[in-house]
């Protein structure tokens, strides 16, 4: 099937935070805007624009992507998840927003989505994750603001608590 349609416009079909969209979209969309300006998830947030950052972080398919440096056609026929999508048992807040918060590991704030898509994705895939696995995952991710030490202890209370 030809996924252009006349106006140039690419038929885009994915799933993000668990439910099915289908959008018109230009093929020169980047994933970043699709998310900010078209789904109007704005939790997740332009740094860099450039890869550096982590500020634009997301899930696809489970793992970490920088959504600023893909185009949103990329993401069709996969699964996306946003800061949006990460949340606790209940709907509410998700154990390491608890933690996050709990620790100060927050301040300006910037970072914090990108941090939790991070940690998360570590967290799912190894559960035992030591403090020099988080300090690893958390590489790509940068923060202005708390010197990293309370966003450390904040994953690894949350690491223990899934236990
Ligand atoms: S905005 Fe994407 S890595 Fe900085
Ligand atoms: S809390 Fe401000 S950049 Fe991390």
């Amino acid at each position: 099937m030809n996924r252009i349609n006349p106006n140039g416009f690419f038929s885009l079909s994915c799933f993000v935070n668990g439910q099915k969209i289908e959008r018109e979209i230009s093929s020169s969309r980047s994933l970043l805007e699709f998310i900010r300006e078209d789904l109007g998830l704005k939790g997740t947030k332009e740094g860099c624009g450039e890869g550096e950052c982590g500020a634009c972080m997301v899930l696809l398919d489970g793992k970490t992507v920088n959504s600023c440096l893909m185009m949103a056609v990329q993401i069709d026929g996969r699964e996306l998840v946003t800061i949006e999508g990460i949340k606790g048992k209940d709907g509410g807040l998700h154990p390491l927003q608890k933690t996050f918060m709990a620790e100060g590991a927050v301040q300006c704030g910037f970072c914090t989505p990108g941090l939790i898509v991070a940690s998360e994705a570590l967290l799912r895939r190894k559960p035992k994750a030591t403090l020099d696995d988080i300090k690893l995952e958390l590489t790509g991710n940068l923060c202005r603001c708390t010197g990293y030490e309370k966003v450390i202890s904040a994953v690894d209370k949350a690491r223990r608590s899934r236990k």
